[in-house]
């Protein structure tokens, strides 16, 4: 996989000349300076097989940070960092045929005795018990832990905890989605603590490193392989949770496109969703620095130019897509989420709508909310997304950045799709609005991390632009797979 398109990208987004001063502190876009960085740091992320990445990781960016649930102490301050800082795993391998060292990164780390996490239906695609053979064939015998559930709830983690000392466990691997991740992140922290997972909730409750985390991806997207947080379900009030900090996150990633052929269509295009959202509010983000910039940048063409990949398109789309999911989920781990996903999670937790195809209803309406403060970097980002649609002509993309705004070019990506907008199709009430626009509020840090700060009536008025089945599409209840998550 080479970096050609990233690197396009970047060029394209004008990002030669970027700005150097985080988001906030400079007038947005106003390219003050120059990203001298701009060519060396996309040969770090080059991707065929990308090597050993690993962008230099000196710190914590002390804004990447997501609560899914009441904003707990400490999460308060987001404001552009100073120091422009970019965390990744120590290792970071994407491309075909990644997960095949998966027993070389093991000993790298000193790990001999791997838990391998992951849940039934990873497990019935045969995925696990391939990854497991490949580790036996190298002389790493392996427990498969199969019992992760839907909603990673807390009850899970701790089993998973449980499974982690029985077996006396070393390293976890996580074979899975987003929610096989988690879990297995916050199991291997809790591990090296004691007490139940609840007890973690927020940010760096964790004082000691846990089992070092090895996260396979099988689902192009969600981000969780990157992150340093994991998002966890309450058994006792059915919130979500979410546990943070900077000892939290994988220390090797092995992204393998093959590895997410089987995913379901729908999994697979709602965290492409949800990852494209990453880009876009961490490229708008209070706390974008150069570099979360330059990965968000390069994550957006990739994704808008494959994400009918998760559908039936060719494996090397799907590394494409994979590989622009993992951009925006290091944009997004570094610079943070904003008034989208605020307004996304309590579609989720109300009505169980999927994150991604949440985030994605909310999106136009909350691009348009946020709009007067992130006029220019919307342009760009239309720039960016109109050169990737290759199904149209130079004349007719050049002619639609001209005229679109970012809200109606997400909105078109939606109907490409084939997701039905309106937020009254997927069983969200009218009379339910104000109580979820109440909701919002609780979520302080990615709210604070949008470039506009939204009152309840400006949140309000975003829901009730998202609620309606617009005029001309079809009627009735939308069925969510599973009517899951
Ligand atoms: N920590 C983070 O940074 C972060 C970010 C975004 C989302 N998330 C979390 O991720 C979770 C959602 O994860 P997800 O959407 O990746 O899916 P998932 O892990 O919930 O999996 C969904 C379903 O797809 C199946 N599946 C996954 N990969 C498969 C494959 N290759 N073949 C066959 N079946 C497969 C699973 O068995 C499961 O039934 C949510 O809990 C969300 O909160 C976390």
């Amino acid at each position: 996989m080479t970096a050609g398109p990233a690197t396009s990208a970047l060029a394209a987004a004008g990002l030669a000349a970027a700005r150097l001063a985080p988001a906030g502190s400079a007038s947005d876009g106003s390219a003050a300076g120059g990203l001298a960085a701009a060519g060396s740091a996309t040969d770090g992320l080059r991707a065929a097989g990308l090597g050993r990445a690993g962008l230099a990781a000196g710190g914590l960016a002390s804004a990447g940070l997501v609560a899914a649930g009441p904003v707990p102490a400490g999460f308060a301050a987001v404001g552009p960092p100073a120091v422009a800082t970019v965390t990744v795993p120590r290792i970071v391998e994407v491309g075909p045929g990644a997960v095949d060292g998966l027993a070389a990164v093991l000993r790298e780390l000193g790990a001999v005795r791997p838990l391998l996490v992951t849940d039934a239906g990873v497990r019935a695609a045969g995925i696990a018990d391939r990854v497991a053979g490949l580790l036996a064939a190298a002389g790493t015998p392996v427990t498969v832990w199969d019992a992760v559930d839907r909603q990673a709830t807390d009850s899970c983690v701790e089993s998973c905890r449980d499974a982690v000392l029985a077996t006396s466990a070393d390293s976890v691997v996580a074979v899975g989605g987003g929610t096989s991740i988690d879990v297995a992140k916050a199991a291997a922290s809790l591990a090296s603590h004691g007490g139940t997972i609840t007890g973690y909730a927020g940010l760096d409750r964790f004082t000691r490193a846990g089992r070092p985390v090895v996260a396979v991806p099988t689902v192009p997207g969600s981000g969780a392989e990157v992150s340093r947080h994991a998002t966890l379900t309450s058994t006792m009030d059915g919130r979500r949770f979410a546990v943070s900090g900077r000892l939290a996150g994988p220390v090797a990633v092995l992204a393998d496109p093959d590895l997410t052929v089987t995913a379901p269509v729908d999994v697979a295009r709602n965290a492409c969703l949800d990852s494209l959202v990453h880009a876009v509010e961490a490229y708008l983000a209070k706390a974008a620095t150069p570099l979360t910039d330059l990965l968000a940048s390069a994550a957006v063409p990739l994704i808008t130019r494959h994400i009918e990949a998760t559908a039936d398109r060719p494996t090397a789309d799907r590394r494409q897509l994979l590989l622009g999911c993992l951009y925006a989920g290091i944009a997004m781990a570094n610079a943070n989420a904003g008034a989208v996903h605020a307004l996304g999670y309590p579609l989720t937790n109300r009505y169980r709508i999927p994150h991604g195809l949440a985030n994605a209803l909310v999106a136009p309406a909350v691009l348009d909310a946020v709009l007067a403060g992130s006029e220019l970097r919307q342009r760009q980002l239309v720039r960016l997304w109109s050169n990737s649609t290759t199904a149209t002509s130079a004349v007719t993309a050049c002619t639609e950045r001209m005229t679109r705004s970012l809200s109606t070019t997400f909105a078109a990506l939606l109907g490409r799709l084939g997701i039905a907008p309106g937020l009254a199709r997927y069983g969200v009430p009218e009379a339910d609005l104000p109580a979820l626009a109440a909701d919002v509020t609780g979520y302080g840090p990615v709210l604070g991390n949008a470039p506009v700060r939204l009152d309840h009536d400006t949140i309000l008025a975003a829901y009730r632009a998202a609620w309606p089945v617009p005029v001309g599409t079809p009627r009735g209840r939308t069925q969510l797979a599973g009517e899951s998550r």
